[in-house]
């Protein structure tokens, strides 16, 4: 059966209500569209661990800056209207701007500290944005489980602390990173690489398993795999790093040496391309 479609809160609400009616769990992935693999996984674990699946498509204007690719974000909602309906999704919310945020919107969620560093240092306001949209979304579907990826792990890290701050009723499930054969990371901005960036981005995840390799081997000074990884990226045509970084997992403290949970992430422009990554450690 082909998912229903709601663009208003009201329909949303009335379908999922009938769901729960019905005794049925509630799973929400939320999405800004162009599906990928990466999406598809965590469809498909919605559908292992929840009877009723809700995938949200919105292209949420709040986490753009004013200099991002909104206008341009792909937006291929038929094709994704299939993929959901081939994977088995229930329920698609698709809600407008003006739904989600009306003509006086004046609340938003700021996690603090959290939001400023890495992907937030070069991108402000963004994970503000995130927040806003995804209590929102939390707020009209009522899920019993949220399923996000692991390649936005800060966003992961600060969704799981905002449904633990503010006592968000919702199980997290965050999902591992799909790749590409080559190793790059599933993400819907692939599509804006050119063929020779396309060539040059699986480097990302090249200098990531690299570091992974070297600190098995007993390198622990974050400077000199900070630098070893810099190098690599460098010595790549389109390559520009925003940041390359190795935090606490938790905290998203920068560490001099590496042990404990460790996340190292980066975040690239491959031409104009902004992609990140990341690898957990635990050391
Ligand atoms: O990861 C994304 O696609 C977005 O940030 C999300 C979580 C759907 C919020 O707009």
């Amino acid at each position: 059966m082909p998912p229903l479609i709601a663009t208003t809160i009201p329909d949303c609400r009335a379908a999922i209500h009938t769901a729960k009616s019905a005794g049925q769990r509630v799973g929400l992935v939320p999405t800004m569209g162009a599906l990928h693999a990466g999406h598809l996984s965590l469809i498909e674990r919605a559908r292992a661990e929840t009877g009723f699946v809700v995938v949200s498509i919105f292209v949420n204007p709040t986490q753009f800056g004013p200099k991002e690719d909104l206008s341009r974000y792909p937006r291929p909602f038929e094709r994704d209207v299939e993929l959901c309906s081939q994977a088995g999704v229930d329920l698609i919310l698709n809600p407008t701007p003006e739904t989600m945020y009306g003509y006086d919107f004046k609340t938003y969620v700021e996690i603090h500290d959290l939001q400023n560093v890495l992907c937030g240092a070069s991108r402000s306001g963004h994970f503000r944005g995130v927040a806003t949209v995804v209590l929102k979304l939390f707020n009209i579907v009522q899920p019993d489980i949220a399923f996000f990826g692991q390649k936005d792990a800060q966003q992961a890290l600060l969704l799981s602390r905002m449904v633990r701050d503010l006592n968000v009723p919702v199980e997290m499930a965050i999902c591992p990173i799909v790749r590409e054969p080559d190793g790059l990371a599933m993400s819907s901005r692939n599509v804006y690489l050119n063929a020779s960036e396309r060539t040059s981005a699986p480097v990302l995840f090249r200098v990531l398993s690299a570091l992974r390799y070297a600190v098995v081997a007993g390198e622990r000074d974050v400077a000199a795999l900070i630098g070893q990884t810099t190098a690599l990226i460098a010595a790549t045509p389109h390559m520009r790093i925003d940041y390359i970084a190795v935090v606490d997992c938790d905290t998203l403290t920068p560490l001099t040496l590496v042990h404990g949970n460790v996340l190292v992430a980066l975040a690239v422009f491959v031409g104009a391309t902004r992609l990140i990554d990341n690898i957990m450690l635990v050391v």
